[in-house]
């Protein structure tokens, strides 16, 4: 492929050294580009950043400037000034990697004397540094939207995206044996599978994202970079090449923007999988018990359409009986993070690709998302994270069909694991084990109190989560005081029949009302 990067190992190993020289990081281009030009790159604005890399165009000892002006912000910089920068693999090296071509040549005065001609260097594809708290890394994908100025090619490779840092904020990241990403793009979620997963497994439908990711997993695994385990790269279509295969986690952030099969609208594959409405999520709920172990866990983003008269609730309901009736049944935990009407939606994804608001294209594309969602009578379209588990164990499945709008802890990904073993013990414990247990408030809870002024007594008591899912529980009086006495000493049975006998209450009927929302606070970890 003559429009990606290639996987020379010793090419690589060079521009690997040469990044960390350079600097070239996440804390290290933050601290040459200054806090408020790094906050408006965040935000798609790449102007500040320009105006404090603008001498970086010619500078010899500016490595980090060069390379974020040429690779980030998509700007020329002269031959000699990347050479400086990328002192090992030099200009040759990174036009042989396809990072990089040369163009033209500009005769200037230099140094006040006539200097020959010099050519400059323009990037063919973006490259970044990246990382978790343990790794830095870089991730090449196509040039970026701001740097094409017009609209994308339908095969664009998507570089990291508020999606792709979502779901690798949510993964659950217990060591794993054997781990999918499905719909790698450029790689970002196999990266971080490297931590902790022994094989991997990344598959897409696009040979250039394929390309991309394993330009990246070289990068990540080139010499210096320590042990890497085995990554495998598939072509193919949703769960086609693996099948047969079992995995101990499968991550996708999949192609799940709904999207009009309207001539208009272009069909780009980072972000619609070539099917109608939400199919091609509901075909991953349907599928994905297959190719998983006893035990393993699948974690995703999704768009889900809610036609008129129904709940999203009822939807998912639809989705895991169909799920549960064709394969192997699994728990289910939905987490809904967000709705949108239909204009709504529509604004956001005509927008995105290049079209700009209030041209000619993008009210024609904007018109046809309504149309589209009209045609099947979608009043709301939910956007949030799937969590699927089968069970290790010969037992019934549970479901949770949640909704958190707010911020969350981040990571997320250990309050999900919390969250399914909390979930998975609650499904084998009946009320009477419930009771049986000493729990006690999590360290981030904390409780206020609201009431009118000079009131004895608060009208609201809120129960509210520090980390996790950031809950907020409104507590009746038998709730809030038995989270008073909750401290892990006394079980919830003893706590419970104190609390009933100091009210004059009858016991059973305190059982009854506390209990369900007893399991709702362990099920979170408000309780532990
Ligand atoms: C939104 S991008 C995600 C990229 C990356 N995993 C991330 O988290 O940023 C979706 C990826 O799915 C791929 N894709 C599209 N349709 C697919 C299909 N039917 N089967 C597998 N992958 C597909 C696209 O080529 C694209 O790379």
């Amino acid at each position: 492929m003559n429009d990606t990067p290639v996987v020379d190992g010793s090419l690589v190993a060079l521009l690997r050294a040469d990044l960390t020289a350079a600097g070239f990081t996440v804390d290290g281009v933050a601290e040459r580009l200054g806090s408020v030009a790094s906050d408006a790159l965040h935000r798609e604005q790449p102007l500040p950043a320009l105006l404090a890399t603008e001498s970086s165009v010619t500078s010899v000892d500016d490595a980090c400037g060069v390379l974020v002006r040429l690779f980030t912000l998509g700007r020329p910089v002269r031959a000699s000034a990347l050479g400086a920068a990328l002192p090992s693999l030099g200009v040759d090296g990174a036009v042989r990697l396809g990072l990089v071509r040369l163009e033209g040549g500009r005769a200037g005065f230099a140094a006040d004397r006539w200097a020959p001609p010099e050519r400059d260097v323009v990037a063919t594809c973006d490259l970044r540094p990246y990382g978790d708290d343990a790794h830095d890394w870089w991730v090449a994908s196509d040039l970026s939207e701001l740097v094409v100025g017009g609209p994308l090619r339908p095969d664009h490779v998507l570089g990291i995206g508020g999606a792709s840092t979502t779901l690798a904020s949510w993964t659950v990241r217990r060591p794993a044996d054997r781990a999918l990403d499905l719909g790698t793009g450029c790689g970002v979620q196999a990266l971080h599978l490297t931590g902790h997963v022994g094989a991997i497994v990344a598959t897409d439908i696009s040979e250039r994202a394929l390309a991309y990711a394993g330009f990246n997993l070289a990068l990540a695994a080139s010499e210096g970079a320590g042990a890497v385990p085995d990554v495998r790269l598939l072509l193919g279509d949703l769960l086609d090449p693996v099948a047969g295969q079992q995995f101990s986690l499968v991550v996708s952030n999949p192609p799940f923007v709904i999207t009009p099969r309207d001539e208009g609208v272009p069909l780009y594959e980072y972000r619609d999988g070539g099917r109608a409405g939400d199919t091609l999520v509901r075909s991953l709920v349907r599928q994905v018990g297959s190719v998983l172990e006893p035990g393993g866990v699948a974690q995703f983003l999704g768009n889900w359409e809610v036609t008129a008269g129904r709940t999203w609730r009822d939807v998912w309901g639809d989705w895991l009986d169909e799920q549960a009736r064709d394969g192997v049944a699994l728990d289910a935990w939905v987490i809904q993070r967000e709705s949108q009407d239909p204009a709504e939606y529509a604004e956001l994804w005509a927008r995105d690709g290049g079209a700009q608001p209030g041209s000619e294209a993008h009210s024609m594309m904007y018109a046809a998302w309504l149309r589209d969602f009209a045609s099947r009578g979608v009043e709301q379209v939910g956007f949030g994270v799937v969590t699927l588990q089968r069970p290790a164990t010969d037992r019934a499945t549970w479901r949770s069909l949640d909704e958190a709008h707010g911020p969350v802890a981040a990571p997320m990904g250990p309050a999900v694991d919390a969250g399914l073993r909390a979930r998975t013990w609650l499904a084998e414990h009946s009320d009477d084990g419930v009771l049986d247990v000493a729990w006690s408030c999590a360290p981030d809870v904390t409780e206020e109190r609201h009431g009118v002024p000079g009131a004895e007594d608060p009208s609201v008591i809120l129960v509210r989560q520090g980390g996790g899912l950031g809950r907020v529980v409104r507590a009746g009086t038998l709730l809030a005081a038995y989270l008073g006495v909750a401290d892990g000493d006394l079980t919830a049975r003893a706590a419970l029949d104190a609390i009933a006998t100091v009210l004059g209450l009858d016991a059973a009927e305190v059982h009854a009302e506390v209990l369900p929302q007893v399991r709702d606070l362990v099920a979170d970890g408000l309780l532990v």
